[in-house]
C-alpha cells in the first residue's frame, strides 16, 4: 500500500496547540505580518522571539494525540509512506514517526538558524520561563526597546542574530524538502492520500494531494470544515482528527490485512 499524508494545524488542535485561522487561531488575535515575516524580525526581533519562545513552551507541554499515533500505525503498515506536515511542532516525531518518513515543509520551531549564514542548530530545552499565556505578545504589550537584544541568540560563526528555523511569509520553501516530496509524489500513484486539519490555502498542498491520488486513488479529507480540497476528496470526514483517524486507520489495516491473507491463502491453495 502506498500512502501520502498531508497535515496542518488541525491535527495538533486536540493537543492544545492553537490553529492559525480557527476560532482562537493565532492569526485571529495576532498580525502574521508583525510576527512571521523577515521584515518583522528585522524591525523587532525581540517581539518575534518572545512569540516563538511561548509557542515552543506551549508545544513542549503538549502531548501527541490519537491522530498523531494513528498516523504512526499507518506508516508502519504501508509499504511506502510519506507524511508532509505544515506544522512546525514536534508532535508527529514525538508520537514515534521516524524522521525519514516525514517532511516538515514549513520548518521546525525547535531549530534555530542564523539570519545571515547557513548555520543551523536544534534547540536544547530552554530554561522554562514563566509565560503569561493570557497576555500573548500583542503589539503595544511590551513594546520594542523595553527588551535587551542580549536575549536573542547570536550566531557563533558570524555573530548575526539567530532566528527560529521556520518558513515565514514571503520566504521560499527549502528546495531539498520539495525534492523529497516531488520524488514521492512522482514515484507512482498512491492507494490512499489523507489530508488532515488544514485549510489547504497553499497551492502546493492541493497540488501534491491531487497528483498523489492520481485517477483512481482514495483522497480522504478529515476536517470539521470545508476546504478547497473537499471537492477532490473521495471521502470527506467532518470530524475532529483524533476522533476519526484511529477508527479509519484501523479499518484500513483490518481490511487490507484480511485481503492480503486471502491472497496468500489463495496463492498456497493454487500451489
Ligand atoms: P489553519 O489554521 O489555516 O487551518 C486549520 C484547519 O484545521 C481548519 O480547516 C480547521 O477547520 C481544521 N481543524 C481544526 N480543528 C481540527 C481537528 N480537531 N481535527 C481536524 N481538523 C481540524 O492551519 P494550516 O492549514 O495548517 O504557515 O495553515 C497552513 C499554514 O498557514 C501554516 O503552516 C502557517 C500558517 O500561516 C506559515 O506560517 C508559513
Amino acid at each position: 500500500m502506498r500512502v501520502l499524508v498531508l497535515t496542518g494545524a488541525g491535527v495538533s488542535a486536540e493537543s492544545g496547540i492553537p490553529t492559525f485561522r480557527g476560532k482562537d487561531g493565532y492569526w485571529r488575535n495576532l498580525d502574521p505580518m508583525k510576527l512571521a515575516t523577515p521584515e518583522a524580525f528585522a524591525s523587532d526581533p525581540e517581539l518575534v522571539w518572545e512569540w516563538y519562545r511561548e509557542r515552543r513552551q506551549r508545544i513542549r507541554s503538549a502531548k501527541p494525540n490519537a491522530a498523531h499515533e494513528a498516523i504512526v500505525r499507518l506508516s508502519t503498515f504501508a509499504r511506502e509512506f510519506l507524511l508532509v506536515t505544515q506544522n512546525v511542532d514536534d508532535l508527529h516525531a514525538r508520537a514515534g514517526l521516524p524522521k525519514e518518513k516525514m517532511v516538515q515543509i514549513h520548518g521546525n520551531i525547535f531549530v534555530t538558524r542564523c539570519s545571515r549564514c547557513d548555520l543551523e542548530a536544534e534547540e536544547a530545552e530552554e530554561e522554562d520561563v514563566e509565560h503569561d499565556y493570557e497576555h500573548p505578545p500583542s503589539l503595544g504589550y511590551g513594546m520594542a526597546g523595553e527588551h535587551e537584544h542580549d536575549k536573542i541568540p547570536k550566531c557563533p560563526e558570524c555573530g548575526a542574530l539567530m532566528r527560529p528555523g521556520v518558513v515565514w511569509f514571503g520566504e521560499q520553501l527549502d528546495s531539498n524538502k520539495i525534492d523529497i516530496v516531488e520524488m514521492f509524489v512522482g514515484g507512482g500513484r498512491c492507494d490512499c492520500v489523507f489530508v488532515i486539519g488544514t485549510t489547504a490555502l497553499f497551492g502546493y498542498i492541493v497540488d501534491w494531494a491531487i497528483r498523489a491520488r492520481g485517477q483512481s486513488g482514495e483522497l480522504i479529507e478529515i476536517n470539521p470544515d470545508e476546504t478547497p480540497l473537499s471537492q477532490f476528496a473521495t471521502q470527506v470526514v467532518r470530524e475532529p482528527a483524533a476522533a476519526a483517524l484511529p477508527r479509519i486507520v484501523d479499518e484500513i489495516i483490518r481490511c487490507r490485512s484480511s485481503s492480503l491473507d486471502a491472497d496468500n491463502k489463495g496463492g498456497e491453495s493454487r500451489q
